[in-house]
């Protein structure tokens, strides 16, 4: 069976996660470039802007790379009008079913890869036609479900016969090594990259998440139904506190109006930092090649050092 690696025509089976206004083409071009899988955030783009960003990216990388589409998108239809267009041959998927897209992205050529948060909807995934999936814990940052990495990958693993990709909680070769002992064929870091040297975020956000220690994100909008992982600061507090105390969701839905887009221009107390349980984990800023080598060598590293004293 062909690996994921050479299934997409990648070196290295490490995706880059898209991240909504931050996984723009300076830092999905760095990790194809470094043998990576570099993805292309469209959440919130409009279709001309998504467009610039594809073109942006072919003329910064001559490797493949691949667009993230949320399915709840407004404007979906457009994007995918634009990825048919520029002839994007890589997507990953989120919030719903790619279904009614599938026999036009087959058509196209495209490689369809939902980000999925249990073993059923992996299931579905398959049936319908898509290449892998990423299993995404709820380790993450952004938008969650509810099982954590080690309990959801085995069991989305045993679930289908195409390669699973793990995220969540990933930023080092330990996690990259456990992830491959459970099961999966390939990772997915997002928070590891927002510390990208090339992720265009400004400095203040990437040092608020280097400096982050292990207990700094927290999750709220389980009351709204959309889970969302972030490092806790002014805005997230009194969402959080104002959840407890059951306000309406029109009230929380205004304060956090725009937040991703703050947090992606720098404001770091008003805005959205979403980021994963690993900011804890990490807190230097390298090149994305530097990232995707180091957690390599580590990964082979502690394969190669694993005993077993029982
Ligand atoms: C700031 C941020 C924005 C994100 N936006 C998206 C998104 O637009 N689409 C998506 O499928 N996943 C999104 N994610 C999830 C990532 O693609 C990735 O799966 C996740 O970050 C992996 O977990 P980690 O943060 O522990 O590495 C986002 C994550 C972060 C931190």
């Amino acid at each position: 069976m062909q690996t994921i690696s050479e299934c997409l025509g990648i070196r290295y089976p490490i995706f880059q996660g898209a991240m909504a206004q931050v996984s723009r083409y300076p830092l999905a071009a760095a990790v194809s470039n470094a043998g990576g899988l570099g993805i292309i955030a469209s959440g919130g783009m409009a279709k001309d802007e998504l467009r610039e960003e594809i073109i942006q990216c072919k003329k910064h990388t001559s490797k493949p790379f691949a667009v993230n589409l949320m399915l709840m998108a407004p404007n979906l239809d457009e994007l995918i009008e634009v990825i048919l267009d520029e002839k994007v041959k890589i997507i990953t998927t989120g919030a719903g079913t790619p279904k009614k897209y599938m026999p036009t992205f087959k058509q196209a050529g495209i490689k369809v890869i939902p980000v999925v948060p249990n073993a059923h909807i992996a299931k579905k995934m398959e049936a319908i036609g898509a290449s892998a999936v990423v299993a995404e814990g709820s380790e993450a940052g952004g938008h969650i479900g509810e099982l954590s990495t080690m309990v959801l990958l085995p069991q989305v693993v045993e679930a289908v016969t195409i390669p699973v990709i793990a995220a969540g909680g990933i930023a080092t070769g330990k996690g990259v090594a456990a992830a491959y002992a459970l099961g999966a064929q390939g990772i997915q870091m997002g928070t590891a990259f927002m510390l990208a040297e090339e992720c265009p975020i400004p400095l203040n956000v990437k040092k608020f998440i280097a400096e982050a220690g292990e207990l700094d994100t927290v999750v709220t909008g389980r009351y709204t139904g959309a889970p969302v992982r972030s490092l806790k600061n002014k805005m997230i507090q009194q969402y959080a506190q104002w959840e407890k105390e059951g306000v309406s969701r029109e009230k929380l839905e205004e304060l956090t109006l725009g937040s991703a887009r703050k947090a992606s221009k720098g404001d770091i107390e008003n805005g959205s930092v979403m980021a994963g349980q690993v900011s804890g984990v990490v807190h230097d800023i390298k090149p994305a090649k530097e990232i995707i080598e180091t957690v390599l060598s580590e990964a082979r590293q502690t394969v190669a050092h694993l005993t077993l004293n029982f």
